[in-house]
């Protein structure tokens, strides 16, 4: 079984590698921009082989496609898309600027390499495509509407591409994190019993591949948030622009630390 993994040098990325080198069979292609920390973790693997790349570069997915042409015969089993970050700004202070960064992230890479893999998905049915989207693609908060949006995009083009590719054999799954402490999103200010670690996110996505789930919250309760959401929207607005909602938003988007900060933001 062939596992592509995107944001796979830290986080949940790393944690879902960890996870599924364990399958029976299991052989991993793991994609992010740190050769160094993509290297080292290939190496404490089984089965294990690497593509350094800016998954927003224009030929980052031509150059996944012939990495797996060239080591792993063209087939693909699962791709699990899940390379992200977000960048705190509300939108009167980042303007069009941090919704267009964000989107060619955390939207525009992932459509553009499931586009360019599909047919080796197809080609191995049953197969997976996971798109780790979030709970702020259900539920929106001050200063982070970018993030919100692109997960909220990630969303609504999971659906159909799951509608248009049942028939073919690929099941489409889409995980909704909640709190998980990474190098990206620490938690650091949000008390403990609301944060989990990378490995139960890890753990979803396993669960998602075996079951062929549509879709899965981490953790599972948070689905409760975005029900919220639509039965109570008034509701969840006056939290989220309240104290609540302030502190959950320091506390969940404080940059990607990967990249340093553009223009206008
Ligand atoms: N942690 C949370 O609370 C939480 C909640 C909801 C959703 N999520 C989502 O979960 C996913 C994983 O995030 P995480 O929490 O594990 O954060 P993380 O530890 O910062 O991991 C992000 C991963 O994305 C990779 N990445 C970033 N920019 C990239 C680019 N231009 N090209 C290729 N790879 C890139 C990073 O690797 P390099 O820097 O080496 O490129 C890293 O491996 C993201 O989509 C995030 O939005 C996280």
């Amino acid at each position: 079984m062939i596992i592509c993994i995107t944001g796979a040098s830290s986080g949940i990325g790393e944690a879902t590698a960890q996870r599924l080198s364990r399958e029976p069979g299991a052989e991993l292609v793991l994609v992010a921009r740190r050769e160094d920390r993509l290297r080292e973790l290939a190496r404490s693997l089984p089965r294990a082989t690497y593509v350094a790349v800016d998954l927003t570069d224009d030929d980052a997915p031509a150059r996944v496609l012939a990495h797996l042409e060239e080591h792993h015969g063209g087939r693909l089993d699962v791709l699990v898309n899940n390379a992200g970050a977000a960048w705190r700004s509300t939108f009167a202070d980042g303007g069009y600027e941090n919704v267009r960064r964000t989107m060619e992230l955390n939207f525009d890479a992932q459509v553009r390499l499931t586009e360019v893999l599909l047919p080796l998905l197809r080609a191995a049915q049953p197969s997976t495509l996971v798109n780790v989207s979030s709970t702020s693609g259900r539920v929106a908060r001050a200063g982070a509407g970018a993030y919100s949006a692109s997960k909220f995009a990630l969303a609504g083009w999971s659906d159909s591409l799951a509608a248009e590719e049942r028939a073919n054999g690929v099941n489409v799954a889409l995980i909704l994190p909640g709190f998980i402490a990474t190098e990206g999103f620490p938690q650091k200010e949000l008390p403990g019993f609301l944060v989990s670690a990378p490995a139960v996110g890890a753990e979803a996505i396993a669960d998602a591949i075996r079951h062929r789930r549509a879709e899965r919250y981490v953790p599972r309760y948070y689905w409760l948030f975005a029900a919220l959401r639509i039965l109570a929207p008034r509701l969840v607005r006056r939290f989220v622009a309240g104290s609540g909602g302030q502190r959950l938003i320091t506390a969940t988007h404080p940059g990607d630390p990967h990249k340093p900060p553009q223009a206008g933001t």
